[in-house]
């Protein structure tokens, strides 16, 4: 097996066993008090989503952010939640029958591998896109998918640019055990994430959050 191959395994197997108290410890992620909960929802609002609109969840993990752009779209609207992690979806399909939602489907894939449906009219990836090796692949598809003026949000979680290496490497070794650390803050791959977006969509924004340890980004697709 490659060591991709090999990160991936573990990364399943890391979130088959965070899977059942997700929604109580991720609230204290990546630290109690964390503002977790006004992250996603100014996620979610940078979508500009209308009643009936389609949305596409990548990573979407137990579905914490489904009842935000439930709130937004209606019952008309769609969504598609997308995970790599079994576990994950099992604790989102429960989360979708609890609140009686009928516009949800959830999809098990890989979020470099998934097939976008065409014509989408809003993404979000939230904590979760820079795990994904191939992220700005995924930023690529996505976009290739929206419809002319559809939306690409990522919030996630980076290392404040004035950090040292060795500060950054004592805060996120509690909060990313999954591939490494040390990787994550070596790779930073919210880089290739900002240079992937900036590359594919129109007026494109980059705002950092909570003193730089989080970031949203977001655009439009241009004209088709
Ligand atoms: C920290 S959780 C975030 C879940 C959710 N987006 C949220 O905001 O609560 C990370 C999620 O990313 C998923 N994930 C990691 N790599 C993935 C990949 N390559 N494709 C799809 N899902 C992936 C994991 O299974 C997990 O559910």
């Amino acid at each position: 097996m490659s060591q991709d191959g090999r990160v991936q395994e573990h990364l399943i197997a890391t979130y088959r066993k965070k899977a059942k108290h997700y929604d109580v410890t991720s609230r204290l992620y990546p630290a109690p008090g964390y503002p977790q909960r006004s992250q996603r929802l100014r996620a979610v609002q940078s979508l500009g989503l209308r009643a009936g609109a389609s949305v596409i969840d990548v990573a979407c993990g137990t579905g914490l952010n489904f009842q935000l752009i439930e709130e937004a779209i209606g019952p008309e609207g769609r969504i598609v939640g997308v995970d790599l992690t079994d576990a994950m979806l099992a604790r989102a399909q429960d989360r979708i029958k609890a609140n009686g939602w009928r516009n949800i489907s959830l999809v098990q894939a890989d979020a470099a591998d998934f097939g976008f449906p065409a014509g989408v009219d809003a993404i979000l990836s939230t904590y979760a896109l820079t795990q994904v090796p191939d992220c700005a692949a995924v930023i690529a598809h996505g976009t290739g998918a929206l419809a002319a003026g559809g939306r690409w949000a990522v919030l996630d979680l980076k290392v404040p640019d004035s950090t040292p290496q060795w500060l950054a490497r004592l805060g996120t070794a509690t909060v990313r055990r999954l591939a490494g650390a040390d990787e994550w803050i070596m790779h930073r791959p919210w880089e290739a994430i900002r240079a992937a977006m900036r590359e594919e969509l129109a007026d494109f924004s980059w705002t950092e959050l909570f003193f730089g340890t989080a970031f949203l980004a977001a655009g439009s697709r241009g004209p088709c």
